[in-house]
């Protein structure tokens, strides 16, 4: 996911700093509550070196209000669609073109603005093609991108977003209605696609010999995921990281801190290097998932900073499933720390935390930031990692993966050398941030196994044809040439070119995080939440699952007939629970009291869910990146989970 993600922002309109939350609404409230005063609309896709990210524009909508019949969320009279969940307000309207007629509930598909925005996005080797194609606004804009990805190796171009972004929409306006036609008529095919081979049995498949060799030389990728609480300082550790590797430079770093001084967001300078876009920084408040790369001794690290305020925990989610470690960043300033572990659905130190370990992510380093608030006193970080330690160890990380450090980022106080202030260095003589990451183990890494890539991103010239899936490969492998079948869709294309860390390469193996070019596919076959797979390994499609899950801390009882945003790996769907097939007995496992009548917080459980529509999903024993779930209501994620049972839509 080497880019900017937008994943379905949801954000309210009243939201103007970090301690003016929402009111929560009780749980039997969750299927129905929908708060938002804001429509959001995606205008354009900055670059992150030269790909792109969202510029999200917010307007206020008052008047002429049509109900969703799915979230109830209120939308303008002039939306087709509903702007949160993305179902059609009619579906046997027709819309340019195409008949819409029968088409089924859309949850994750693009929305017309969506459409917009995925044919702005465009990778390296797409840019270069359509600036010699599409004239000079497009050259302007794609010439920036690229040198602002020389200077900064890998870090997002501010510059960017405005140069051709006017010509870009007016040219993928025009093309809008046509792309949602295609994209609804696929819809309608989407059960009966005759593309399908039977798969093979999995005892089958043998890996070929280049598939397994070693990358002589090549540093291992360790995707790390930064994470924690709105406002605890993740984009300043992260700019300021990247800024001492070298990865901004210092003349980039000037600028960041003059701007941000001129908008009255000094203290912002940092978070710059990665809030990038317009909207980010005025609000002083991470959106998207912002990807950065930069080399420690034994790693090229693969930075996901990602958005602490709880809005947009589903952006979160996105980029955080890549994550083989993450830093989890804690406020230590009095008051803040303890918002961060609020338990009632506010305190995303305590959520985020919860999702990394369900994302299966066992290291976790602790950043205490912010030490320089507290006099860098050694009581206050004791009494953080006690309490903090406390609540790990109940989500299952051994205390031997979880490494606390105390810091300051702003101060670049145990970053990546020792600390300096004598408050500091009196007491703690541990390690660093940066040999806290290199003593960081590599996940095993399964390149024997049939591909699969989860597609958390989707990269579309729709001038040239062209189409990138973005992703990390969770097992198996792919070079240049191979044949490729991508699901749900189950379409077959074939690797035109890869993209590794920005660099073109020409095979990527699990764990790679890469931007993969495919041909002979329409791109509208391609959609994040897919995945890619060898042709005769197909991964299952299903849109009703069996999971086990723990429910979080809510605050009334979970009933048959809940709706819940359902995610799993980069998919996103409306669910709702059709079944409680059983209590799970959390000590030992097994099933407890059978069909009980609802389930309340910290309870375990077997429950069967109904998708609206069909995504790609494995059992969590057989493949544990794309059998891991979530449930997300109202907000606040309800309960995490294994899937426990497929049953498949081709069986
Ligand atoms: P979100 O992405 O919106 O969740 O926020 P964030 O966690 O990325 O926080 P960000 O880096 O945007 O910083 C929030 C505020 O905390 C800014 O005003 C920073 O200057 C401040 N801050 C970050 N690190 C430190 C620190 O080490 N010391 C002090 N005093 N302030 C800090
Ligand atoms: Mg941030």
């Amino acid at each position: 996911m080497p880019r900017k993600v937008n994943y379905g922002l949801d954000y309210d309109d009243g939201y103007d700093g970090y301690d003016d939350y929402d009111d929560f609404d009780d749980y039997e409230d969750y299927a129905n509550a929908n708060d938002y005063g804001v429509k959001e609309k995606v205008t354009e896709k900055p670059s992150w070196n030269d790909r792109s990210t969202i510029k999200v524009e917010k307007k206020t909508k008052k008047l002429a209000l049509w109900q969703c019949s799915v979230c109830n969320s209120d939308n303008e009279q002039s939306s087709s669609s509903c702007d949160i969940c993305g179902v059609l307000r009619d579906p046997a309207q027709n819309i340019g073109n195409g008949s819409a007629e029968n088409a089924p509930f859309q949850f994750n598909t693009l929305s017309p603005d969506d459409m917009v925005s995925v044919g702005k996005m465009s990778s390296r080797k797409s840019s270069k093609v359509s600036a010699n194609n599409t004239g000079k606004k497009a050259i302007a804009k794609f010439t920036a991108t690229n040198e602002m990805a020389e200077n900064s190796s890998g870090i997002i171009s501010g510059a960017n977003q405005l140069n051709g972004s006017e010509s870009g929409n007016a040219n993928i306006k025009s093309d809008t209605p046509q792309i949602l036609a295609s994209d609804l008529h696929q819809m309608k095919l989407d059960k009966v696609s005759t593309n399908f081979r039977k798969a093979k049995p999995l005892a089958e498949y043998k890996p070929e010999k280049w598939m397994l060799a070693n990358q002589d030389g090549i540093l291992n990728q360790l995707n790390l995921a930064v994470v924690g609480h709105v406002d605890s300082g993740k984009s300043t550790l992260s700019g300021q990281l990247l800024h001492l590797l070298g990865r901004v430079s210092k003349k980039e770093m000037h600028k960041f801190e003059k701007e941000a001084k001129e908008k009255g967001k000094g203290s912002f300078a940092f978070a710059w290097a990665t809030d990038e876009s317009a909207e980010e920084r005025e609000r002083g408040v991470t959106m998207t998932v912002a990807v950065a790369y930069f080399d420690s001794k034994k790693y090229r690290v693969v930075l996901l900073d990602s958005p602490g305020h709880k809005d947009f925990v589903p952006n979160m989610i996105s980029g955080a499933t890549q994550a083989d470690a993450a830093v989890l960043v804690v406020d230590a300033s009095i008051g803040s720390f303890e918002a961060g572990m609020d338990g009632n659905g506010f305190g995303q130190t305590k959520e985020h935390a919860q999702l990394i370990r369900s994302f299966g992510v066992e290291q976790v380093i602790v950043a205490v930031n912010k030490m320089d608030t507290v006099g860098f006193s050694k009581e206050r970080f004791e009494f953080i990692k006690s309490q903090l330690g406390n609540f790990l160890r109940s989500c299952g990380f051994k205390e031997s993966q979880v490494t606390w450090i105390p810091l300051s980022a702003m101060e670049n106080e145990n970053l990546v050398t020792s600390a300096t202030d004598a408050r500091l260095s009196s007491w703690y003589e541990g390690s660093c941030l940066l040999e806290a990451v290199d003593s960081l183990q590599l996940p095993v890494r399964d390149a024997s196994k049939p591909l699969l890539l989860p597609i958390c991103d989707v990269i579309k010239s729709h001038s040239l044809g062209q189409v990138a899936a973005c992703g990390k490969i969770e097992t198996g492998a792919i070079k240049n040439g191979s044949r490729v079948l991508v699901m749900p869709l189950r379409e077959v294309a074939t690797v035109r070119s890869i993209e590794r860390d920005s660099c073109p390469c020409s095979v990527a193996r699990a764990g790679d995080n890469v931007a993969v070019s495919l041909q002979g596919i329409d791109g509208v076959h391609v959609t994040p939440g897919g995945v890619l797979c060898h042709p005769d390994y197909p991964v299952t499609v299903a849109s009703r699952l069996e999971l086990k899950i723990l429910v979080l801390d809510i605050m009334g009882p979970i009933i048959v007939g809940s709706k819940f945003e359902f995610h799993i790996h980069h998919a996103k769907e409306a669910a709702r629970l059709v079944k409680i097939v059983s209590l799970v007995d959390q000590k030992t496992g097994k099933a407890a009291k059978k069909t009980p009548r609802f389930l309340t917080a910290k309870q375990s459980a077997i429950i069967e869910v109904a998708l609206d529509r069909a995504v790609c999903a494995e059992e969590f024993s057989k493949h544990r990146a794309l059998g891991r779930a979530f449930l997300r209501a109202s907000g606040c994620t309800v309960g995490v989970g294994i899937v426990s049972k497929v049953f498949s839509d081709e069986s």
